[in-house]
């Protein structure tokens, strides 16, 4: 089914067939911490659930079929999955990770994972010579985000994939940003792929997970022991809610993009707005990197739900927060309900003061998360906000 059928037919289907011994249709949560053995070393499939959960398993097998993977790792929340990736490696390897990364990742590589002997190197992959510079013999993956959070920078994905394959180097996406119905990087070159599905994976701001795509068997074999001994895995209910969620998926990912290139163009009118940043909008620096991978599974260009507006002054910004009714100022992203955030002081507030002048992420930028709510009442909060 995951090879003949189109993504929306997949995200329905795929992992869902009805329970074998009931026939219920809507799948079991697999609620068990441990398997009966039908004598030492015969089980059906499943012995301890650290190890493998039957609705886990549904979940995972999902997910890779929406991104074209063999096979999904899933983990109990984003960060979690992004761990494990790095866990797979030894000391002294190398990584090279996009400079605008999310606040989180920047934490765990230079705060934690670094004492344990790995290093990083952030760099501005937008531009894709700035990873060639930074390959060294102890390289074994580039890790990017695209779109970036807050920033929405955006890296052309085959262009990294072609120098990762000259070079050797495994080569990994945060798809976060865009979900496996916006943009698919393993078509594109890359070997693993990675989601926060807290996010659109979840929709509904009621779940954390995350997921690691693996393209090919060696890398899924890989992820799953580490998954396995470090055992950061969702619960069978956890696993259940965003197998459930992800069948809307596609709806609800096209609606809040449709939404917020509206949303874009009209700050990008008004005249308390300094900059909108949208990779939808011609004025983005990488509009034409975007055309050419984010594409939906109608083969249509999608630009996505994120939308980052710099106000005039501070001042102006607190005023419009707090007249804005149906944005709701909380982290996180990919809900069907409208959030905001202010990326300075919240998510990115552990990324030193330097770092933020780099990414030229400044206290008066607002990261909106666009829901699908109407289109009409979205427009009309915004324009009495600003007033
Ligand atoms: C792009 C991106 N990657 C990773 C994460 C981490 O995911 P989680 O919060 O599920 O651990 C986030 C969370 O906001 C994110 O936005």
């Amino acid at each position: 089914m995951a090879k003949k059928n189109k993504f929306e037919t997949n995200a329905i289907h795929v992992g869902n067939k009805p329970d074998a011994s009931t026939g219920s249709v809507s799948p079991p949560i697999n609620l068990t911490s441990t398997f009966a053995q039908d004598g030492i070393g015969k089980n059906k499939g499943f012995d301890y659930s650290r190890g493998t959960n039957p609705t886990r398993e549904r979940l995972e097998k999902n997910i890779a079929s929406l991104e074209g993977g063999y096979d999904a790792i899933a983990f109990s929340s984003g960060m979690a999955a992004t761990t494990a990736l790095f866990q797979s490696l030894k000391q002294s390897d190398h990584v090279i990770i996009s400079r605008n990364v999310y606040g989180g990742t920047y934490r765990m590589t230079t705060q934690i994972l670094s004492n344990h002997g790995l290093k990083f190197d952030f760099v501005d992959t937008t531009n894709t010579q700035n990873i060639k510079d930074a390959i060294k013999p102890e390289t074994k993956w580039v890790f990017i985000e695209t779109p970036t959070n807050p920033m929405l920078e955006i890296t052309d994905i085959k262009a990294v994939s072609q120098i990762c394959q000259d070079h050797d180097i495994k080569f990994a996406v945060d798809n976060t940003f865009m979900s496996p119905y916006g943009q698919r990087p393993l078509d594109h070159g890359a070997d693993c792929v990675m989601h926060s599905s807290t996010k659109f994976i979840g929709g509904h701001s009621d779940v954390l997970g995350g997921v690691l795509v693996a393209k090919d068997k060696e890398l899924a074999e890989r992820l799953h022991f580490v998954q396995k001994s470090g055992g950061a895995i969702p619960s069978p209910f956890d696993a259940w809610l965003l197998l459930r969620s992800v069948k809307t998926l596609s709806m609800r990912v096209q609606k809040a993009s449709d939404n917020a290139m509206v949303i874009a163009k009209y700050f990008d009118s008004h005249s308390k707005i300094s900059k909108t940043i949208y990779p939808g909008l011609g004025s983005h620096p990488e509009h034409s990197v975007a055309q050419s991978q984010q594409i939906n599974s109608h083969g249509d260009i999608i630009y996505g739900s994120m939308v980052s507006v710099v106000f005039n002054s501070k001042n102006e910004m607190d005023n419009f927060i707090s007249k804005i009714n149906l944005f709701t100022l909380a982290e996180s992203l990919g809900g069907v309900e409208s959030l905001m955030s202010v990326p300075y002081f919240m998510t990115h507030a552990d990324v030193p003061e330097e770092v933020k002048a780099e990414m030229n992420l400044v206290p008066e930028l607002l990261r909106l998360a666009v829901g699908i709510e109407h289109i009409d009442d979205l427009i009309a909060d915004i324009d009495h906000a600003l007033s």
